[in-house]
Parts: C-alpha cells; structure tokens; sequence
C-alpha cells in the first residue's frame, strides 16, 4: 500500500474522503459568490487548496486554508502560498470568527457537527458555501443553489 493511499485512508477515517471539487466547477461557485477583495475566505478541508488558491488570485480575498491530512498541507503549499495561510488542523479547532466566507465540501455527517460550531462562531452576514451537500437545519440562511450533476452547491448567508 502506498503512502498516498494511506494518507486518502486518513482523510476518510477524518470523516471526509479526499475529492476534490471539479476544475470548471471552482470559477462558477467564486463568481456566483460575489467575492469581495481584502475579505477572508476560508476553505475548511482544503485538500490541495485549488479553491482557496483561486479565490486568492482571482479576486484579491485573503485566504485560509485548512484540513487534516499532512500529505495535501503539504502538496497545496508546494503549490503557492501567495496569500494564504495554510494550516494542518482538525476543522473543529479552527477559529472561525474572523471569516467572511467559508467554503466547504465535506461528508453530511461532519457537516451537521460543524454546522453547531458555525452557528456559534460565525459572524453575520458571512457567507458559508457548501459544495456536494446542503447544511441540515440551515434551510431559512440559504440564499441561492447551483444545481449541478453530480454535485450541487449550496449558498448561506449567516443571520
Ligand atoms: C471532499 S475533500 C474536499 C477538498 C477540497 N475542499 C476541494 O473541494 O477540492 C474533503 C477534505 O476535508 C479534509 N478533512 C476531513 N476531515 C477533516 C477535519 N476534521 N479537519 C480538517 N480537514 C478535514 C480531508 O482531508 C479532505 O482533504
């Protein structure tokens, strides 16, 4: 068994498998997000940082990334850090309190647990972009969906 596969072993054990959101998919959810330059974004399970990257470059945010798995910390800031702040850490130690947007592509059972950090964390008005999966007990903050096959992606706006 290779290192890589053990490391994709860990990231599911973590509760999220490592898959990355599609290429074409990435610029659509930023534009629809309406980014704003000099706001924080931050990519909770960033994997190797493809969103958060983008973000970066393309529209001025300053970024934050995070996820459990040495392995993609590793590899995404291998592919640039200009901007971001990567972090190796479990999501549930991220203090959120300081993001404007947050961008998820997680598994829905660790998307309910961290739905009750977020609701005690995050500031108003923050935009929570959750791609693959929509947050439960989240419907009244849902501002637009993307519907996609085979992943839609869900906009919130905290209140
Ligand atoms: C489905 S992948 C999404 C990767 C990336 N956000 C993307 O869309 O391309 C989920 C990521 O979450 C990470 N992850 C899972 N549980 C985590 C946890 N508790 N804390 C931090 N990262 C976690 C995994 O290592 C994996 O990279």
């Amino acid at each position: 068994m290779s290192v890589y596969t053990l490391f994709l072993i860990y990231s599911s054990a973590m509760g999220s498998p490592y898959v990355a959101t599609g290429k074409k998919r990435i610029e659509e959810i930023l534009k629809e997000a309406n980014l704003k330059k000099g706001k924080t974004f931050v990519e909770l399970g960033c994997g190797d940082g493809r969103i958060v990257r983008t973000a970066v470059k393309h529209y001025n945010v300053k970024g934050v990334g995070i996820d459990i798995n040495p392995l993609l910390i590793f590899w995404a800031k291998i592919l640039g850090t200009n901007g971001i702040q990567y972090k190796l850490e479990n999501i549930f130690e991220t203090d959120l309190k300081q993001s404007d947007y947050i961008y998820i592509f997680l598994m829905p059972k660790l998307i309910e647990k961290l739905a009750l950090k977020m609701n005690k964390e995050v500031k108003k008005g923050a935009i929570v972009i959750s791609h693959g999966f929509p947050i439960k007990g989240w419907e009244k903050k849902l501002i637009k969906t993307l519907k996609r096959i085979p992943f839609s992606t869900y906009f919130y706006r905290v209140r």
